[in-house]
This record gives C-alpha cells, structure tokens and sequence, in this order.
C-alpha cells in the first residue's frame, strides 16, 4: 500500500502531537521536525513512541530558521503535505523578544517556502496562522473578510507569514492560512491561561496554600479543543483548491469566566472583591483568597475581544466543532483527551 508522507514543524507542540497522531491514524508517514533541547521535550509524543505506530513515525533535529537543515530534510523526506506548527506561539513573552518572535515566525516561514520552491517539491502546504491578527477591531465576529490589525510582536510575526502564504498561493503553489481561534488541550504549555488556571486550581483543591496571579480577566477568548481542530488542517489541504479558513466555536467567555467555571467544577466556587489590581478571587466556602492579580501578566496592548465565524470552513470543509468549553475543561482537569 501506497502511504502519503506528511512533514510537520513544531511536531512537539500541542497541535503537532494531535496531528502527528491523526494522520498516523490515517495510514501516513510521518516526519516530524525537533529542536534541539538539553532536556527531553517529547512528552507530547509519549503516545506515538509508545505505540504501533512508532515505525511510521520519524524525528529529523532541526529548526525553523535553518534553511540548510530545511532543504536536507526536505529533499530526503519529499513530502506530499507540509504543516508549519513550529511557532514562538506566546503572545506576552513576544512583547519581550519581538526580533525572535520574528525570525522564527516570519523568517521561518519564507524560508520553508523558499526551499519548496527551490527543491520542487511537489507538495501542500498548510500555514498555522491565528486569530490574533484580527487585532482590536470593531468587528464583534470575526470572519475571513474581517480586517487585521495586529497589536503585538507576535501578531505582526504571523501576518508576515500570512501574507507569504497568499504571494506564494497567487503564483501557484498550493499553501493555505488557517486561521485558527484560541485551542486548548491537556497538552496546553503551562503558561497559557487556562492550563494555568486549572493546574493552580488542581493543586489548591490539593491543599497548596498558593494563590493564582493572574492578569486580565476581562479579556474575552473564543476557545476550543485541539485535538478536535487538527482534523480541519488535514481536511483544508484535501480541498483542490487552497483557502484561507477561520476554525472557531463560534461562542466567546472572558477568562474571569473561565475561572469561575474552573473552581464551581472542583467545588471551590469563587466571588470577586474589588477592582482593578485589587480584584480578588474568595472561595465562597471559606473565605480564602485564592486569586489575585498580578500587573506582571498584564500585556503592553490587550486584544479584547475574540469570536469567531467559521461559516466557510463549515461549507468547504465540513466543520462541526463537538466539544463545548464546559466538555474542555472536564477534559483539561481530568488530563485525558476524548475520541473525535
Ligand atoms: P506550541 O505548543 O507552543 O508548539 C510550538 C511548536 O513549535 C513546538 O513544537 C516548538 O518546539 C516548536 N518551535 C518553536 N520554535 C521553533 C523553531 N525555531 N524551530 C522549530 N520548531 C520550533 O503551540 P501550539 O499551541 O501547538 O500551536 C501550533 C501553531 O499554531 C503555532 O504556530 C501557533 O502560533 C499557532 N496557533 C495556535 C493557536 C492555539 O490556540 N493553540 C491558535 C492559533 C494559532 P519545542 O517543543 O522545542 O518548544
Ligand atoms: N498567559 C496568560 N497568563 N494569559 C493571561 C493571564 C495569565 O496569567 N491572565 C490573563 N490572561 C489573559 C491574556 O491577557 C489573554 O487575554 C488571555 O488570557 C489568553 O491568553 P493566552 O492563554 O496566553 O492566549 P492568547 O490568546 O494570548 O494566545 C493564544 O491564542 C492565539 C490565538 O488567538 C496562543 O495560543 C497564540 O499562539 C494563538 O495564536
């Protein structure tokens, strides 16, 4: 049996663990793209190396803004589909390091693309672009047609590549953005919101005596669970013709919220004192502070207010998010993905 060969970057990262599952699932090849690391940073791919799988699964050091590495593996691997996961993919740390930020996000993705072309590499090519280009617009939903008007280092980093995409569609290749919204996972990196809020509040209902620093609860996020979102970057490249695609839920929550929910389900359940940096969060059953805000988290700029419109990607692609925010947090305590 013929199998198709799929390359992924950022292989070790939420998304590109889940999607290096699923397309091993569906009988391809798979090459991944690691850094190097003085420490193992494969715990997202325990499943695969510890399965059947296994042979169909091969790891090649590299990194994204070597274009020497890129063009060895790319011409060994000659992939019929291409996913560029590999991303600085914090938001806050790149107001920190925006010439990083840069090169990986921005450099990186030019220098994939040149090397496609160069090589002629007959394959698709599958961009992860995000939301957050959507900015602070007055667009209460955001859709394909919305204007992007980025207000971070990272944001700016991903329209760079955005635009890459669409100049390299127009000359004929076969590359494409997905615009994905905010998408969690037990794989979360820890320092994201809600991995944040659930591993403190898993550890306070363990009796820690910590509180969680947090910075705005007021911002508003449309999340969603990624193992359930990989799928639709498999299925935009089996469309013959590539599309830039908004993947949302389609619902929006502030992250206050998102607390509130978090505490209720481990039977911690929370109201607010006061305002501004003196916001705290009190258990209602003991009166113990246990949330509290940090300025330190706060973002130079804020995006306010993300919800999306996925209505293309429902029509082209068949789209039909299953999992709710209420299913994702359940996922997210108990640390155990579902089917999809
Ligand atoms: P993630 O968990 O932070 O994974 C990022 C991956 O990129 C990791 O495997 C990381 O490797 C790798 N990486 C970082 N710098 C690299 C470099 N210079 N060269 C090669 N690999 C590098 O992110 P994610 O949540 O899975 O997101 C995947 C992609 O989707 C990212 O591009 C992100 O910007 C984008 N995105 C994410 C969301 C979301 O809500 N999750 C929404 C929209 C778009 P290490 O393991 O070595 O750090
Ligand atoms: N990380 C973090 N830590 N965020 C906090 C905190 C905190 O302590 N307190 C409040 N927030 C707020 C942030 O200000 C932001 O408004 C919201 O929580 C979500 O923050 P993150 O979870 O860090 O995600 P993000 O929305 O900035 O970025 C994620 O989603 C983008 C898609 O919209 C990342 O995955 C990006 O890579 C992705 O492109």
């Amino acid at each position: 049996m013929k199998h198709k060969i799929a390359l992924i970057t950022g292989v070790t990262g939420q998304d590109g663990s889940y999607l290096a599952e699923f397309l091993l699932n569906k009988n391809y090849i798979v090459h991944g793209i690691r850094r190097i690391n003085s420490n193992n940073n494969l715990n997202n791919l325990t499943n695969i190396l510890n399965s059947k799988y296994k042979r169909r699964f091969n790891l090649h050091y590299g990194d994204i803004t070597d274009s020497t590495n890129l063009h060895k593996i790319l011409s060994r691997v000659k992939p019929h589909e291409i996913y560029n996961l590999a991303a600085q993919s914090h938001v806050h740390v790149s107001f920190q390091i925006p010439e990083y930020t840069h090169n990986v996000n921005a450099l990186g993705c030019l220098k994939l693309l040149e090397a496609i072309k160069n090589l002629k590499i007959n394959c698709k090519l599958y961009q992860a672009s995000t939301s957050e280009l959507f900015g602070n617009n007055n667009n209460k939903i955001q859709n394909e047609q919305t204007p992007f008007k980025p207000i971070s280092p990272y944001s700016i980093s991903k329209l760079y590549s955005y635009n890459l995409i669409n100049y390299y569609m127009h000359q004929g290749m076969f590359a494409c953005n997905g615009i994905l919204f905010n998408h969690e996972s037990p794989r979360r990196g820890n320092s994201f919101v809600t991995q944040k809020i659930i591993n403190a509040a898993l550890r306070i209902k363990n009796n820690s005596n910590e509180t969680l620093n947090l910075g705005n609860l007021y911002a508003k996020r449309d999340w969603g669970y990624a193992k359930e979102y990989v799928k639709y970057m498999w299925k935009m490249l089996q469309l013959k013709n590539p599309e830039n695609l908004v993947i949302a839920s389609g619902k929006t929550y502030s992250v206050k919220e998102f607390v509130n929910k978090v505490f209720n389900k481990l039977d911690m359940p929370i109201k607010w004192h006061g305002k501004g940096i003196n916001e705290v969060g009190i258990n209602k059953k003991n009166n113990k502070i246990l949330i509290k805000i940090d300025p330190y988290y706060f973002r130079k700029i804020e995006l306010n207010n993300l919800l999306g419109d996925a209505s293309k990607a429902k029509k082209l692609i068949k789209f039909k998010p299953k999992v709710s925010l209420d299913q994702l947090i359940d996922i997210m305590i108990e640390k155990k993905d579902i089917d999809i």
